[in-house]
């Protein structure tokens, strides 16, 4: 069955551009990006591998380390890391895992057969500290992502796993956050002492609480 919210993530040793990865020890107590793209020496994945190396110190403030992957092997991944630098001015400055048996692509289900038989789509996962799956995100060939949405979502996530909150449509961070509802409003006035508004008994706003 293909991983859903709240799975494990699926646990691999195998080689990148900076040496064997065990994707849970390499990890460690932080937060990880794996995402997946088609193949190496193509236009849209050489503007997307240069924007991650570029967000690479935004990812890290947030304590989350970026991995990619391909089925093009390592030598590959390595002799087109200059391509990306000359293109976008972005040194390859995180792992890129080769995975030409296609191991890492399958525990993930990162080929989805009826788009390509033999290339990854661009997916997405974020891994908690807990080792679970938070986020799942998959996008065509042919567009390239939106990084900062990945951050964004990041910055989410991390929010409302310390607080009793959700963030609405839109959110960035800094903006003000929603009170779940199993936070009745006698508990909100003390866990919230910034105050809230309630434009709805169910849907109330408050500063964000780190803030
Ligand atoms: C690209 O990165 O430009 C690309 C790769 C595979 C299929 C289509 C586009």
């Amino acid at each position: 069955m293909a991983l859903q919210l709240g799975d494990e993530a699926p646990d691999f040793t195998t080689e990148s551009t900076q040496g064997t990865i065990s994707l849970h020890d390499y990890l460690g107590n932080g937060w990880g990006v794996l995402f997946s793209h088609p193949a190496d020496v193509t236009p849209v994945c050489t503007t997307e591998l240069g924007e991650v190396a570029r967000l690479k110190p935004e990812f890290e403030k947030r304590n989350t380390k970026v991995i990619g992957l391909s089925v093009d092997p390592v030598d590959s991944h390595n002799s087109w890391a200059s391509d990306i630098k000359d293109a976008t001015g972005s040194e390859l400055n995180f792992p890129l895992l080769g995975d030409p048996d296609r191991t890492v692509a399958n525990l993930y289900g990162m080929i989805h057969p009826n788009a390509n038989t033999t290339a990854t789509v661009r997916s997405v996962f974020i891994i908690g500290p807990d080792k679970k799956i938070k986020l799942i995100i998959t996008y065509p060939a042919s567009t390239g992502r939106n990084f900062q949405e990945i951050l964004r979502v990041l910055d989410s996530l991390q929010l409302t796993a310390e607080y009793q909150v959700a963030t609405p449509v839109n959110w960035k961070d800094g903006e003000d956050v929603i009170i779940t509802v199993a936070v009745s409003d006698e508990e909100a006035k003390d866990k919230f002492p910034k105050g809230f508004t309630a434009v709805k008994p169910y849907l109330r706003y408050t500063p964000q609480p780190n803030r």
